[in-house]
Protein backbone atom coordinates (compact mmCIF):
# COMPACT_ATOMS: atom_id res chain seq x y z
CA UNK A 1 0.00 0.00 0.00
CA UNK A 2 1.39 3.28 -0.83
CA UNK A 3 1.92 5.78 1.86
CA UNK A 4 0.06 8.79 0.94
CA UNK A 5 3.01 11.36 1.38
CA UNK A 6 0.60 14.46 2.06
CA UNK A 7 -1.99 16.12 3.67
CA UNK A 8 -4.66 17.80 1.32
CA UNK A 9 -4.91 21.02 1.58
CA UNK A 10 -8.22 22.42 3.41
CA UNK A 11 -8.88 25.59 0.92
CA UNK A 12 -12.36 27.89 0.61
CA UNK A 13 -13.26 25.40 -2.11
CA UNK A 14 -13.21 22.69 -0.16
CA UNK A 15 -14.92 24.43 2.95
CA UNK A 16 -17.92 25.34 0.41
CA UNK A 17 -17.78 22.35 -1.65
CA UNK A 18 -18.39 20.07 1.85
CA UNK A 19 -20.62 22.76 4.03
CA UNK A 20 -23.69 21.20 4.13
CA UNK A 21 -22.19 17.61 4.92
CA UNK A 22 -19.93 19.56 7.43
CA UNK A 23 -23.25 20.69 8.81
CA UNK A 24 -25.00 17.33 8.90
CA UNK A 25 -21.92 15.58 11.14
CA UNK A 26 -21.12 18.50 13.15
CA UNK A 27 -22.29 16.17 16.18
CA UNK A 28 -19.55 13.37 15.48
CA UNK A 29 -16.73 15.13 13.99
CA UNK A 30 -14.79 18.25 15.77
CA UNK A 31 -13.71 21.58 13.69
CA UNK A 32 -9.90 20.41 14.19
CA UNK A 33 -10.48 16.83 12.46
CA UNK A 34 -12.89 17.85 9.90
CA UNK A 35 -10.01 20.40 8.79
CA UNK A 36 -8.16 16.97 7.68
CA UNK A 37 -10.92 15.32 6.26
CA UNK A 38 -12.77 17.41 4.33
CA UNK A 39 -10.12 17.79 1.33
CA UNK A 40 -10.01 13.87 1.05
CA UNK A 41 -13.75 14.24 0.95
CA UNK A 42 -13.87 16.55 -1.68
CA UNK A 43 -11.18 14.88 -3.76
CA UNK A 44 -12.58 11.18 -3.42
CA UNK A 45 -15.96 12.21 -4.65
CA UNK A 46 -14.08 13.57 -7.89
CA UNK A 47 -12.05 10.76 -8.08
CA UNK A 48 -14.15 8.39 -8.13
CA UNK A 49 -16.56 9.58 -10.90
CA UNK A 50 -13.62 10.08 -12.88
CA UNK A 51 -12.54 6.37 -11.98
CA UNK A 52 -15.99 5.19 -12.44
CA UNK A 53 -16.19 4.14 -8.98
CA UNK A 54 -18.52 2.84 -6.08
CA UNK A 55 -17.95 3.40 -2.75
CA UNK A 56 -19.35 0.10 -0.85
CA UNK A 57 -18.59 1.01 3.22
CA UNK A 58 -19.67 -1.43 6.33
CA UNK A 59 -21.93 0.46 9.15
CA UNK A 60 -18.57 0.29 11.14
CA UNK A 61 -16.61 2.52 9.04
CA UNK A 62 -16.02 5.93 10.70
CA UNK A 63 -18.77 8.57 10.13
CA UNK A 64 -16.61 10.91 7.22
CA UNK A 65 -16.19 7.63 5.76
CA UNK A 66 -19.76 6.09 6.27
CA UNK A 67 -21.05 9.89 5.56
CA UNK A 68 -18.90 11.59 3.13
CA UNK A 69 -17.50 9.17 0.30
CA UNK A 70 -19.80 5.87 0.37
CA UNK A 71 -21.99 5.60 -1.59
CA UNK A 72 -23.66 2.62 -0.27
CA UNK A 73 -23.46 1.77 3.16
CA UNK A 74 -24.80 -1.42 5.03
CA UNK A 75 -24.42 -4.76 7.18
CA UNK A 76 -22.65 -7.60 4.99
CA UNK A 77 -25.69 -9.37 3.40
CA UNK A 78 -26.57 -5.67 2.02
CA UNK A 79 -23.01 -5.33 0.65
CA UNK A 80 -22.88 -8.49 -0.61
CA UNK A 81 -26.15 -8.01 -2.42
CA UNK A 82 -25.07 -4.49 -3.61
CA UNK A 83 -21.92 -6.09 -5.15
CA UNK A 84 -23.77 -8.51 -7.38
CA UNK A 85 -25.94 -5.41 -8.78
CA UNK A 86 -22.77 -3.07 -9.03
CA UNK A 87 -22.63 -1.37 -12.52
CA UNK A 88 -19.61 0.58 -12.32
CA UNK A 89 -16.58 -0.54 -13.58
CA UNK A 90 -14.38 -0.47 -9.93
CA UNK A 91 -16.11 -1.27 -6.58
CA UNK A 92 -14.00 -0.55 -3.64
CA UNK A 93 -14.78 -1.86 -0.15
CA UNK A 94 -14.40 -0.15 2.87
CA UNK A 95 -14.80 -2.91 5.32
CA UNK A 96 -12.34 -5.70 5.80
CA UNK A 97 -10.90 -8.07 3.65
CA UNK A 98 -13.73 -11.09 3.41
CA UNK A 99 -16.01 -8.30 2.84
CA UNK A 100 -13.76 -7.17 -0.64
CA UNK A 101 -13.10 -10.93 -1.60
CA UNK A 102 -17.14 -11.28 -0.85
CA UNK A 103 -17.64 -8.75 -3.56
CA UNK A 104 -15.34 -10.11 -6.12
CA UNK A 105 -16.46 -13.45 -5.85
CA UNK A 106 -19.54 -11.96 -6.75
CA UNK A 107 -18.99 -9.82 -9.13
CA UNK A 108 -15.47 -11.27 -11.15
CA UNK A 109 -15.52 -8.90 -13.53
CA UNK A 110 -15.12 -6.17 -11.89
CA UNK A 111 -11.95 -4.49 -10.46
CA UNK A 112 -12.70 -4.99 -6.85
CA UNK A 113 -10.25 -2.54 -4.51
CA UNK A 114 -9.67 -2.38 -0.60
CA UNK A 115 -7.84 0.44 0.40
CA UNK A 116 -5.39 -1.67 3.40
CA UNK A 117 -5.25 -5.29 2.39
CA UNK A 118 -4.23 -6.10 6.02
CA UNK A 119 -7.90 -5.21 7.43
CA UNK A 120 -9.10 -8.51 8.63
CA UNK A 121 -10.83 -9.82 11.06
CA UNK A 122 -10.74 -12.11 14.58
CA UNK A 123 -13.11 -14.77 12.66
CA UNK A 124 -11.90 -14.92 9.68
CA UNK A 125 -8.65 -15.59 11.16
CA UNK A 126 -9.82 -18.11 13.72
CA UNK A 127 -9.95 -21.06 10.66
CA UNK A 128 -8.59 -22.34 7.71
CA UNK A 129 -9.51 -24.59 4.82
CA UNK A 130 -7.73 -27.38 6.26
CA UNK A 131 -9.76 -27.13 9.46
CA UNK A 132 -12.97 -27.47 7.22
CA UNK A 133 -11.67 -30.25 5.61
CA UNK A 134 -11.12 -32.14 8.59
CA UNK A 135 -14.70 -31.09 10.05
CA UNK A 136 -16.06 -32.87 6.99
CA UNK A 137 -14.48 -35.99 7.73
CA UNK A 138 -15.25 -35.71 11.33
CA UNK A 139 -18.75 -35.28 10.61
CA UNK A 140 -19.61 -37.14 7.33
CA UNK A 141 -22.84 -35.82 5.79
CA UNK A 142 -23.20 -32.88 7.93
CA UNK A 143 -23.70 -29.84 6.22
CA UNK A 144 -21.35 -26.55 6.78
CA UNK A 145 -23.10 -23.62 6.89
CA UNK A 146 -20.42 -20.41 7.07
CA UNK A 147 -20.57 -17.22 8.18
CA UNK A 148 -19.33 -14.63 5.88
CA UNK A 149 -16.72 -13.91 8.37
CA UNK A 150 -14.24 -15.97 6.60
CA UNK A 151 -11.64 -16.30 3.87
CA UNK A 152 -12.76 -17.22 0.09
CA UNK A 153 -10.77 -20.87 0.66
CA UNK A 154 -12.83 -21.14 4.05
CA UNK A 155 -16.22 -20.64 1.89
CA UNK A 156 -15.35 -22.80 -0.69
CA UNK A 157 -15.22 -25.90 1.21
CA UNK A 158 -18.65 -24.84 2.75
CA UNK A 159 -21.88 -25.19 1.56
CA UNK A 160 -23.55 -22.39 2.05
CA UNK A 161 -22.64 -19.07 3.97
CA UNK A 162 -24.71 -17.31 6.24
CA UNK A 163 -24.49 -13.43 7.69
CA UNK A 164 -26.11 -12.58 11.26
CA UNK A 165 -28.96 -11.42 8.95
CA UNK A 166 -29.62 -14.45 8.23
CA UNK A 167 -28.36 -17.46 9.61
CA UNK A 168 -31.06 -18.76 11.25
CA UNK A 169 -33.10 -18.99 8.03
CA UNK A 170 -30.10 -20.54 6.34
CA UNK A 171 -29.73 -23.30 8.73
CA UNK A 172 -33.57 -23.94 8.52
CA UNK A 173 -33.60 -24.05 4.78
CA UNK A 174 -31.46 -26.63 4.69
CA UNK A 175 -34.35 -28.99 6.09
CA UNK A 176 -31.84 -31.12 8.59
CA UNK A 177 -31.61 -32.09 12.06
CA UNK A 178 -27.82 -31.19 12.27
CA UNK A 179 -25.80 -28.20 10.63
CA UNK A 180 -22.27 -27.23 11.57
CA UNK A 181 -22.27 -23.46 11.84
CA UNK A 182 -18.71 -21.81 12.03
CA UNK A 183 -16.98 -20.04 12.84
CA UNK A 184 -18.48 -17.77 15.33
CA UNK A 185 -19.25 -20.16 18.87
CA UNK A 186 -21.10 -16.62 20.07
CA UNK A 187 -23.03 -16.64 16.35
CA UNK A 188 -24.01 -20.39 16.66
CA UNK A 189 -24.76 -20.49 20.34
CA UNK A 190 -27.25 -17.46 19.86
CA UNK A 191 -28.95 -19.00 16.92
CA UNK A 192 -29.01 -22.51 19.03
CA UNK A 193 -32.05 -20.84 20.90
CA UNK A 194 -33.59 -19.84 18.54
CA UNK A 195 -33.89 -23.12 16.43
CA UNK A 196 -34.55 -26.77 17.14
CA UNK A 197 -31.79 -27.66 14.12
CA UNK A 198 -28.45 -28.95 16.28
CA UNK A 199 -25.77 -26.88 16.09
CA UNK A 200 -21.95 -27.90 15.72
CA UNK A 201 -19.92 -24.87 16.47
CA UNK A 202 -16.52 -23.65 16.00
CA UNK A 203 -13.89 -21.89 18.37
CA UNK A 204 -14.01 -18.81 16.86
CA UNK A 205 -14.91 -14.94 18.13
CA UNK A 206 -15.03 -11.80 17.30
CA UNK A 207 -12.41 -9.43 19.03
CA UNK A 208 -15.23 -6.26 19.37
CA UNK A 209 -18.02 -8.31 20.44
CA UNK A 210 -16.70 -10.91 22.77
CA UNK A 211 -15.57 -8.34 25.22
CA UNK A 212 -18.81 -7.57 26.21
CA UNK A 213 -20.28 -8.71 29.08
CA UNK A 214 -23.64 -9.40 30.81
CA UNK A 215 -22.21 -6.96 33.97
CA UNK A 216 -21.73 -4.33 30.86
CA UNK A 217 -25.70 -4.18 30.57
CA UNK A 218 -26.99 -3.65 34.08
CA UNK A 219 -24.11 -0.87 34.36
CA UNK A 220 -25.87 1.00 31.02
CA UNK A 221 -29.53 0.29 32.52
CA UNK A 222 -28.41 1.17 36.35
CA UNK A 223 -26.60 4.59 34.49
CA UNK A 224 -29.15 5.23 32.13
CA UNK A 225 -32.57 4.45 33.51
CA UNK A 226 -34.99 3.09 30.51
CA UNK A 227 -32.73 2.36 27.99
CA UNK A 228 -33.07 0.26 25.55
CA UNK A 229 -30.02 -2.33 24.76
CA UNK A 230 -29.81 -3.42 21.24
CA UNK A 231 -26.77 -6.37 20.74
CA UNK A 232 -25.21 -8.06 17.94
CA UNK A 233 -25.06 -11.44 17.93
CA UNK A 234 -21.75 -12.06 18.15
CA UNK A 235 -22.27 -11.37 21.36
CA UNK A 236 -21.75 -13.72 24.00
CA UNK A 237 -25.20 -15.33 24.88
CA UNK A 238 -25.41 -13.93 28.18
CA UNK A 239 -25.09 -10.65 26.90
CA UNK A 240 -27.79 -11.25 23.97
CA UNK A 241 -30.62 -12.52 26.95
CA UNK A 242 -29.92 -9.33 28.80
CA UNK A 243 -30.77 -7.16 25.92
CA UNK A 244 -33.90 -5.78 24.63
CA UNK A 245 -33.08 -7.12 21.15
CA UNK A 246 -30.24 -9.29 18.95
CA UNK A 247 -29.48 -8.43 15.18
CA UNK A 248 -26.79 -7.37 12.76
CA UNK A 249 -26.05 -4.36 12.13
CA UNK A 250 -28.86 -3.44 10.28
CA UNK A 251 -31.33 -5.00 11.66
CA UNK A 252 -30.17 -2.49 14.98
CA UNK A 253 -30.50 0.49 12.54
CA UNK A 254 -34.11 -0.70 11.61
CA UNK A 255 -35.16 -1.36 14.94
CA UNK A 256 -33.91 2.37 16.16
CA UNK A 257 -35.95 3.97 12.80
CA UNK A 258 -38.87 1.90 13.39
CA UNK A 259 -38.96 1.80 17.37
CA UNK A 260 -37.26 5.38 17.92
CA UNK A 261 -36.02 4.34 21.44
CA UNK A 262 -35.75 8.11 23.02
CA UNK A 263 -32.56 6.60 24.41
CA UNK A 264 -30.56 3.27 22.73
CA UNK A 265 -27.33 1.58 23.31
CA UNK A 266 -26.10 -0.39 20.37
CA UNK A 267 -23.71 -3.20 21.72
CA UNK A 268 -21.14 -3.26 18.78
CA UNK A 269 -18.44 -1.22 17.03
CA UNK A 270 -17.70 2.48 18.12
CA UNK A 271 -18.62 3.86 14.82
CA UNK A 272 -22.23 2.59 14.63
CA UNK A 273 -23.49 4.79 16.94
CA UNK A 274 -22.04 8.00 15.41
CA UNK A 275 -23.30 7.06 11.98
CA UNK A 276 -26.91 6.08 12.87
CA UNK A 277 -26.87 9.23 15.24
CA UNK A 278 -26.53 11.26 12.73
CA UNK A 279 -29.93 10.29 10.83
CA UNK A 280 -31.89 10.62 14.35
CA UNK A 281 -30.31 13.40 16.33
CA UNK A 282 -33.64 13.50 18.40
CA UNK A 283 -32.34 10.23 20.31
CA UNK A 284 -29.88 9.67 23.02
CA UNK A 285 -27.17 7.11 22.19
CA UNK A 286 -25.17 5.82 25.23
CA UNK A 287 -21.87 5.14 23.32
CA UNK A 288 -20.03 2.32 24.67
CA UNK A 289 -16.89 1.65 22.87
CA UNK A 290 -15.18 -1.38 21.52
CA UNK A 291 -13.21 -0.74 18.28
CA UNK A 292 -12.24 -3.24 15.44
CA UNK A 293 -8.99 -2.09 14.90
CA UNK A 294 -9.31 -3.93 11.29
CA UNK A 295 -12.00 -2.08 10.43
CA UNK A 296 -10.20 1.03 11.50
CA UNK A 297 -7.16 0.84 9.36
CA UNK A 298 -9.37 2.00 6.52
CA UNK A 299 -8.84 5.88 6.56
CA UNK A 300 -9.55 8.86 3.73
CA UNK A 301 -6.02 8.93 3.17
CA UNK A 302 -5.75 5.60 1.94
CA UNK A 303 -9.30 5.86 -0.13
CA UNK A 304 -7.94 8.23 -1.90
CA UNK A 305 -4.69 6.76 -2.89
CA UNK A 306 -5.96 3.18 -3.66
CA UNK A 307 -8.56 5.02 -6.20
CA UNK A 308 -5.71 7.00 -7.64
CA UNK A 309 -3.61 3.98 -7.82
CA UNK A 310 -6.29 1.55 -8.80
CA UNK A 311 -4.82 -0.54 -6.08
CA UNK A 312 -4.62 -2.84 -3.82
CA UNK A 313 -7.10 -5.02 -5.80
CA UNK A 314 -8.18 -8.17 -4.16
CA UNK A 315 -7.54 -11.32 -6.77
CA UNK A 316 -9.11 -14.81 -5.96
CA UNK A 317 -7.74 -18.32 -7.07
CA UNK A 318 -10.48 -19.34 -9.47
CA UNK A 319 -10.84 -22.57 -8.40
CA UNK A 320 -11.46 -21.58 -4.56
CA UNK A 321 -13.47 -18.45 -6.25
CA UNK A 322 -15.74 -20.77 -8.23
CA UNK A 323 -16.49 -22.52 -5.24
CA UNK A 324 -16.48 -20.14 -2.56
CA UNK A 325 -19.05 -17.95 -5.08
CA UNK A 326 -21.24 -21.32 -5.07
CA UNK A 327 -21.96 -20.83 -1.40
CA UNK A 328 -22.54 -17.04 -1.21
CA UNK A 329 -24.81 -17.54 -4.06
CA UNK A 330 -26.55 -20.31 -1.73
CA UNK A 331 -27.04 -18.05 0.66
CA UNK A 332 -28.79 -15.33 -1.87
CA UNK A 333 -31.59 -17.35 -2.90
CA UNK A 334 -32.42 -17.63 0.74
CA UNK A 335 -35.74 -14.96 0.72
CA UNK A 336 -35.00 -12.43 2.94
CA UNK A 337 -35.94 -12.41 6.48
CA UNK A 338 -38.95 -10.71 7.09
P1 LIG B 1 -23.11 -7.32 10.17
O1 LIG B 1 -22.95 -5.91 9.72
O2 LIG B 1 -23.42 -8.22 9.03
O3 LIG B 1 -24.08 -7.42 11.30
O4 LIG B 1 -21.70 -7.82 10.68
C1 LIG B 1 -21.06 -7.31 11.78
C2 LIG B 1 -19.62 -7.50 11.71
O5 LIG B 1 -18.97 -7.68 12.68
C3 LIG B 1 -18.98 -7.39 10.42
O6 LIG B 1 -17.65 -7.46 10.55
FE1 LIG C 1 -14.26 -9.13 12.47
FE2 LIG C 1 -15.42 -8.38 14.72
FE3 LIG C 1 -14.00 -6.62 13.34
FE4 LIG C 1 -16.35 -7.48 12.38
S1 LIG C 1 -16.01 -6.28 14.22
S2 LIG C 1 -14.42 -7.27 11.28
S3 LIG C 1 -16.37 -9.57 13.11
S4 LIG C 1 -13.21 -8.47 14.33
Amino acid sequence: MPALEYQLPFTSEVAAETAALRSRLSNVIPDAEWQLFAPYIAAINRLKKERDAVILAHNYQTPEIFHGVADIVGDSLALAREAVSATAGTIVLCGVHFMAETAKLLNPAKRVLIPDQEAGCSLAASITAADVRLLRERYPGVPIVTYVNTSAAVKAESDICCTSGNVKEVIESLGVPRVICLPDRFLAANVAQQTKVEIIAWAGACEVHERFTADDIKTFRAMHPGVVVLAHPECPPEVVEAADYAGSTAGMIHYVDKKRPPKVVLVTECSMSDNVAVHFPELSFVRPCNLCPHMKLITLPKIYACLRDNAPAVEIDPDVAERARQAVERMLMIPLPA
